[in-house]
């Protein structure tokens, strides 16, 4: 009996805490449309590969726009994924660098 009230307890546990990852991970991809072509960013996958601030900067999950575009100690959006993205799979050598390994016209 004791056994089976831990047993549910720890189950009751990782339940609780894959909701919660569920609920603040975002997306598990996002899509960018600009006219350059679309990049497919695998959220979900990438967040294997380093930690959430090495993206997320500034401590919050913020839109990169809500500052980069706007405020101007913030370099231009372009920039700001440009080199947040490119600079990671130069120095791993994996990942796409070139501009059409990311961005795919349909
Ligand atoms: C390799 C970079 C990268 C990593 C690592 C990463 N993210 Fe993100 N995340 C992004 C980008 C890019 C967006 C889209 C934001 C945008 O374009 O404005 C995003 C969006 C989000 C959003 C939605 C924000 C919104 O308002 O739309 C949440 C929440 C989030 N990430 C949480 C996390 C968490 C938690 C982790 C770590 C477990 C993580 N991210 C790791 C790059 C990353
Ligand atoms: C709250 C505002 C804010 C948000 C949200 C934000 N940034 Fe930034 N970011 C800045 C500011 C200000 C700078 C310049 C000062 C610094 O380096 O901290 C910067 C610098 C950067 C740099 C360095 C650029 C360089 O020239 O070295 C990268 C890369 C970057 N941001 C990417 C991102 C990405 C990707 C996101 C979204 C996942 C994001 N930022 C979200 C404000 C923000
Ligand atoms: C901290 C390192 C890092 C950052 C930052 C990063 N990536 Fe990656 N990315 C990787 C690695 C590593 C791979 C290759 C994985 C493999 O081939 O096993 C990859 C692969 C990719 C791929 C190929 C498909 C896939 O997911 O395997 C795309 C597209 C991509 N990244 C887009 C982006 C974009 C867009 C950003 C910026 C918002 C970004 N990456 C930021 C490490 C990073
Ligand atoms: C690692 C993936 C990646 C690589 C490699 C890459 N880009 Fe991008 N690029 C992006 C992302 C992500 C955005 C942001 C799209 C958005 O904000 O809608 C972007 C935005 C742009 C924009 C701005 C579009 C707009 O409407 O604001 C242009 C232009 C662009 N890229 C051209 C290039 C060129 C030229 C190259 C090659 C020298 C290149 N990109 C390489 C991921 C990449």
């Amino acid at each position: 009996m004791k056994k089976m009230l831990l047993i549910t307890a720890i189950l009751l546990v990782s339940v609780y805490a894959t909701t919660v990852v569920a609920a603040t991970n975002g997306p598990e991809e996002i899509k960018y449309t600009p006219k350059m072509g679309t990049v497919t960013f695998n959220h979900k996958a990438h967040q294997g590969r380093t930690d959430c601030a090495t993206c997320h900067h500034t401590g919050d999950y913020a839109q990169c726009k809500s500052c980069h575009g706007v405020d101007t100690a913030a370099p231009k959006a372009k920039d700001a994924y440009h080199k947040g993205c490119k600079s990671c799979h130069k120095e791993l050598k994996k990942g796409p660098t070139k501009c059409k390994e990311c961005h795919i016209k349909k």
